[in-house]
């Protein structure tokens, strides 16, 4: 990591490809990646930890980039919604009209793909504590559920 005047040039591995950007201590992975990288696939909807637009893997845990800092990224493997290529939950969020608006669909399907990873085969009461960290204003999360149970069976 090297310093001038206050900010930091940093390597960080977002989508296996190795990224050298330049930060400020106090910038969140969140503003990097949307406004050094281009990734706008993590939403920034309330900034504040609670509704999970903003989440993306660090080395396969889903985590809110909204609340990691940019530096602790380092010697870490990141994935957002972009690196995400014709994953089954994908194509299961489209089967199952699961899909809802550009602001919490992302961080949803990140936070699915991590789960299904973690429990191929998860039940309701792991889904649903598990999708508790995302949060929809405006509509419902039954889709969402059966997208997550037709790639668990
Ligand atoms: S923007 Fe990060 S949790 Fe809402
Ligand atoms: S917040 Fe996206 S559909 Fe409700």
């Amino acid at each position: 990591m090297l310093e001038i005047k206050g900010k930091n040039i940093i390597d960080i591995n977002v989508n296996g490809t190795i990224k050298s950007v330049v930060v400020r201590p106090a910038d969140t992975l969140l503003y990097v990646l949307r406004e050094q990288l281009g990734l706008t696939g993590a939403k920034n909807s309330c900034e504040n930890g609670d509704c999970g637009g903003c989440t993306v893997l660090v080395d396969d845990m889903p985590i809110k980039s909204c609340h990691m800092l940019a530096v602790e990224a380092i010697g870490h493997n990141i994935t957002t919604i972009e690196g995400l290529k014709n994953e089954p939950i994908q194509n299961a969020f489209v089967e199952k009209f699961a899909i809802q608006c550009g602001f919490c669909t992302p961080g949803m399907i990140m936070n699915c793909y991590a789960l299904t990873k973690k429990y191929p085969h998860a039940t309701d009461e792991i889904i649903e504590e598990w999708m508790e960290s995302n949060i929809c204003r405006c509509t419902g999360y039954q889709e969402i559920l059966e997208a997550i149970k037709s790639v668990s069976s």
